[in-house]
């Protein structure tokens, strides 16, 4: 009998997006239905959500208080997988992001949304839901990090133990909040112990998971040996190495059916590793939208939050180098206001060399991997990434840091790999001014180098980053656990 699955995620592609975790989580299920798995989603019941599922969606459950709030369970589909909505109106039912207001500032209650998403996942998982049973719990992030906590220190009446994994899709995102909170979570005051959910005298959401999940995952193999120091691990490296034999790096895989630039239909023109020609047609284009110069020189692109831990600081002040060398930018983001200013500064001093749009934009982030030569990811840290996977896939060469996923997956452009044919991209050893000038030059010098720029553009489009292996190395650690629970 196939393995049964609950996975629980505060985002998932295309239902609801702010980063690389809505892909993970909307592309996994369907990896895994291929390994014999069938994973059910639990997402929370945000509007854009709820206006997806369709007012037709079946209610499957109720609880008069979870948590203390009225709710209940939607039954829908993620592509053809099965998916549950947590409808609990009180706690998703605003205006404004998954985590923030309107303006940007967190939700003060996070702690109480979050905390019943994992108290319903856990009451799921326990088989609060007539005819549905589940296995094993995949837990993502700080917002499903107490369903672990649930599952081990508060399982629903009469359950029979169920084993769970946690995955840490970025450790600098930790749900920590205060002391206060932790009588208004349900728990047995136990749990109040270092071995339970308190953390540095607080509640820490993704300390609990990581405490109490029988297995944690990160997203590449470099992070998972990087967050067991003080620089990564922002806090949490002892515990890190404390359960170490526990800690496991899966890389991240693509969805190939959403991201394939021989078919995918936000191109003006779709073409194969073959068919490299037919990319200059994108690039005109491209120029066309961001207002750029036409010309044969290499167009670099962004699509990127615009934050710290992506290094966009230190590019913004590498822009002059970029067009002095005769580079010209085309930026997708958005993030905090000082490196969007610095952006749009950048873009006022080099009219028709730096174009930038300010915004979240799905289709513009495919026609930017498609059009551009090279794509900047200059990360001072990076679980996994995808856009450089994107960029690979796309003959748009990732030009980034060594560290993390972005370590795992592009093989520098060094006079060995070049040698031997197997360079994919460019990487730096420091997120630095210089550091970043000379991987810009690099990447200038080698497009001039036009066979050698080709065969790094083919080398990765004909990598295979589908979700083929990870999606296989999750089934059998999903096994190992339901073995060991007996
Ligand atoms: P992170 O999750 O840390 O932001 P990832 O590289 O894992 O980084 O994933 C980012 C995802 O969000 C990718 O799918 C990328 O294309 C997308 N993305 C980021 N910024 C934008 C934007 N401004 N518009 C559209 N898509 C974006
Ligand atoms: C996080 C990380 C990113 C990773 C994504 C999906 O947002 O910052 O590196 O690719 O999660 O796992």
């Amino acid at each position: 009998m196939a393995m049964r699955v609950l996975s629980v995620a505060s985002e998932a592609a295309p239902l609801v997006k702010t980063g690389g975790l809505a892909d993970v989580a909307g592309a996994l299920p369907a990896a895994l239905a291929a390994q014999g798995v069938e994973v059910t989603s639990l997402v929370p019941g945000y509007p854009a959500v709820l206006a997806k599922l369709g007012k037709k969606a079946k209610a499957v459950h109720t609880w008069d208080a979870l948590l203390g709030t009225p709710a209940r369970l939607l039954a829908g589909k993620l592509g053809a997988q099965p998916l549950l909505v947590l409808d609990a109106p009180a706690l998703f039912g605003r205006a404004g992001g998954p985590y923030a207001d309107p303006s940007g500032r967190d939700w003060k209650d996070n702690w109480h949304r979050f905390a019943a998403f994992a108290r319903a996942a856990a009451d799921i998982a326990g088989g609060a839901v007539n005819g549905r049973a589940f296995d094993l719990v995949h837990a993502h992030d700080w917002q499903a990090g107490m369903v672990p906590a649930y599952l081990k220190l508060a399982p629903l009446a009469g359950s029979r133990p169920v084993p769970s994994v946690i995955t840490i899709h970025n450790m600098a995102f930790q749900g920590y909040y205060p002391a206060e909170v932790f009588p208004r979570l349900g728990l047995p005051a136990s749990a109040w112990t270092v071995d339970g959910v308190e953390s540095y005298g607080g509640v820490g959401f993704l300390k609990a998971g990581m405490q109490l999940a029988d297995a944690i995952t990160t997203v590449s193999p470099t992070y998972a040996g990087e967050i067991r120091s003080v620089e990564f691990g922002m806090g949490l490296e002892g515990l890190v190495l404390a359960r170490s034999n526990r800690v496991h790096g899966i890389l991240n895989g693509i969805d190939t059916a959403e991201w394939n630039p021989a078919s995918d239909p936000h191109l003006a023109a779709t073409y194969t590793a073959g068919k490299l020609a037919a990319r200059a047609k994108n690039k005109r284009a491209l120029e066309q939208e961001f207002g750029l110069t036409r010309d044969d020189g290499p167009l670099f692109i962004v699509v990127s939050r615009l934050t710290w831990q992506k290094g966009m600081d230190v590019l913004a002040g590498v822009l002059d180098h970029l067009v002095g060398i005769g580079g010209r930018l085309a930026l997708l983001g958005s993030g905090d206001g000082e490196i969007e200013a610095a952006f749009l500064a950048a873009a006022a001093r080099h009219p028709g060399r730096v174009g930038v749009r300010l915004g979240y934009d799905e289709a513009l982030s495919h026609r930017l991997q498609g059009g551009g030569d090279a794509i900047l990811i200059p990360s001072r840290f990076e679980p996994c990434g995808l856009t450089q996977l994107y960029g690979l896939a796309y003959g748009c060469v990732p030009v980034v840091s060594r560290t993390g996923g972005l370590a795992d997956t592009v093989i520098d452009a060094n006079p060995a790999a070049l040698a031997a044919g197997v360079a994919t991209g460019i990487q730096m050893n420091a997120v630095t001014h210089n550091a970043l000038a000379m991987a810009v030059s690099r990447a200038v010098e080698l497009y001039n180098r036009r066979a050698a720029w080709k065969r790094l553009q083919t080398n990765g489009m004909k990598a295979d980053f589908s979700w083929g292996a990870s999606g296989a190395a999750y089934a059998t650690l999903y096994r190992q656990l339901i073995e060991e629970q007996g």
